[in-house]
């Protein structure tokens, strides 16, 4: 058979872009192909998000292209992936009914199964008797997987693993970044939020299948891991309790919040089982895969955030002194309203130990403005909130409701869109200042930077290479200390003339270990290209409100 061409397209969140890495690095092992050019794809998948209706009416909208293609005579398989799948599975095909198949987050494994299924059919007098209810392929049915037994048979490891066929996958940084999962799922239920609807019930995977997949990932030259969660210091794995019958220990429901109340450092559950914390996973991942320059984590919930997670941030050199941590509101009777479980005077006390344990620690975080009922005088806390933290950015974002919340059927939307956006304007331009003041500190400092391209006003310098890391010969950069993988300190050296290094400096960007973005100049006679990937010293020399830009430094003899 002909190999089939794939054009997967992803919306939302990060655990979305993880998602669709996973499914590609498993479609790619199956002998699909992959293409950039939805026109010349024989299979054309979206994985949605949910969790802002721009970016469903956004997907909503490309279902509508492609479908409109299929009725003139396309043979495309069109599948639905992610979470609107999940939330609006069967609605959505009735109404769309040139969707071949859906399939929610946690049934990404079965993927390949669904196409083949797919092809089949279409192969088979059966084409014909395909009913549309027979398309809905695979979605939890809304329904939130609840039971042990259910987490127990849960295969999002198998989907994660899935990456050991594919040592090109994390494509950012030149290769060297990669996600992987620690936890699925969320038992929050923020009221505005369709994550714990879509996603189902917290699920926490085995510290020993995460430290593998890290360790796989160094393998393959990955330089920094961003662990990802919806609320990651939630993570806590009890042992012994979901096993296989071989004793292989599986992803298991997380304990509960009632765990996190009763203590911060947890070597030792109540019950005298071991368990395995956040603090102490990011420690073993630490000791345990020393390749892994740099190791970070998003999303944190500024609630249940203990002193031993900000110890271990602050002891061990390779873990990021940075945190995403939304705040949603600075009122606290928006955040009652919002189910966040916490008062803003608790959040404020959150960052000042966070920024006390940790030095300069880089803080991030998400607001909401326009929820049901917020008042000027609700919005203007929110203004005082943003003033008093030092935040590196805030994602901000006007409410929406979400199909399923709590907030849906329980509170008006009555913020007018204009009041929503007026309001978002002004936290832009308050953050902007906030943002200034974040990145000014960092002036006449060094930082180490993990290169990540050229420039996006350089690249026309270095042509169509500009894509491409540059693997062949032509000289070994000025690299300096904890540099690449395979050399892990290289100093300069005589090089070859090479044609290909521009005459002019190149402008490179990359990022901090507090996540700030820095732009500096390739040296004369070096490959700009070369640079990407590895991690290299920069003098901050000038600071704005967006980044950081200086001079790159030559690595320290010795
Ligand atoms: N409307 C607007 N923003 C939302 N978010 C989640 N749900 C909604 C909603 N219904 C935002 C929150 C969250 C981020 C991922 O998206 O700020 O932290
Ligand atoms: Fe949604 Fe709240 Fe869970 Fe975050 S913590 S995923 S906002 S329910």
């Amino acid at each position: 058979m002909q190999q089939q061409s794939v054009y997967l397209e992803t919306f939302g969140c990060q655990m979305n872009e993880l998602d669709s890495e996973l499914v590609q690095g498993q479609l790619e092992a199956l002998g699909y192909r992959f293409t950039k050019d939805d026109l010349e794809a024989d299979i054309v998948l979206y994985n949605t998000c949910s969790v802002r209706e721009q970016a469903e009416n956004k997907a909503l909208s490309r279902v509508g292209i492609i479908s409109q293609r299929k009725r003139d005579g396309a043979p495309i398989i069109l599948g639905v992936l992610g979470c609107m799948a999940e939330r609006d599975g069967k609605d959505m095909i009735r109404r769309h009914p040139q969707i071949d198949l859906m399939c929610g987050p946690s049934q990404l494994d079965r993927l390949p199964m669904l196409l083949d299924n797919v092809a089949k059919a279409r192969t088979s007098d059966l084409a014909q008797a395909v009913s549309v209810g027979d398309r809905v392929a695979l979605t939890g049915a809304g329904s939130r997987r609840s039971t042990a037994l259910e987490a127990a048979e849960d295969s999002l490891e198998i989907l994660d693993l899935s990456r050991a066929f594919n040592p090109d996958r994390g494509a950012k940084s030149g290769g060297r970044s990669a996600y992987v999962r620690i936890t699925r799922g969320c038992n929050k239920f923020c009221t505005y939020c369709v994550v714990p609807h879509t996603r189902g019930a917290e699920v926490h995977r085995p510290p020993s299948e995460i430290i593998a997949e890290c360790q796989q990932l160094a393998d393959q030259g990955v330089l920094e891991i961003t662990l990802l969660g919806q609320t990651v210091n939630h993570y806590r794995y009890t042992h012994g309790t979901a096993v296989t019958l071989d004793g292989r220990e599986v992803a298991q429901v997380g304990p509960g919040l009632k765990a996190f109340r009763q203590e911060h450092t947890s070597a030792q559950h109540a019950t005298g089982s071991r368990t395995t914390s956040f603090a102490d996973l990011l420690e073993q991942i630490h000791d345990a895969v020393p390749a892994i320059q740099r190791l970070r984590f998003v999303t944190s919930y500024p609630k249940d955030f203990g002193d031993d997670i900000l110890a271990i941030m602050a002891d061990k050199p390779r873990i990021c002194p940075y945190l995403h941590v939304p705040a949603q509101s600075g009122s606290d009777r928006m955040l009652k309203l919002m189910n966040r479980g916490y008062t803003v005077e608790e959040y404020l006390a959150f960052i000042k130990r966070a920024i006390t344990l940790v030095p300069d620690i880089s803080i991030a975080g998400d607001i909401i403005v326009g929820f049901p009922g917020e008042t000027d005088e609700d919005f203007q806390a929110t203004v005082e909130l943003l003033k008093q933290v030092p935040f590196k950015n805030n994602f901000i974002f006007k409410y929406s409701p979400r199909p399923g919340t709590v907030a849906i059927t329980r509170f008006e939307d009555d913020i007018p869109d204009a009041v929503k956006r007026e309001r978002n304007n002004h936290l832009l331009a308050v953050q902007a200042e906030v943002s200034e003041a974040v990145h000014a500190r960092w002036s006449g400092r060094t930082v180490d930077v993990l290169v990540e391209q050229v420039s996006k006003r350089d690249q026309a310098k270095i042509g169509s290479r500009g894509s491409m890391k540059k693997t062949l010969p032509g000289g070994v950069p000025l690299t300096a200390r904890g540099a690449t993988l395979d050399s892990p300190v290289v100093e300069s050296s005589v090089r070859e003339p090479n044609p290909e290094i521009p005459a002019q400096p190149v402008q490179l960007s990359g990022r901090t270990a507090g996540d700030l973005i820095t732009f500096f100049d390739s040296p004369k006679g070096v490959d700009p290209l070369e640079l990407v990937g590895t991690i290299q010293t920069v003098l901050v020399e000038e600071t704005g409100v967006l980044s950081l830009s200086g001079q790159l430094q030559p690595p320290l003899p010795g």
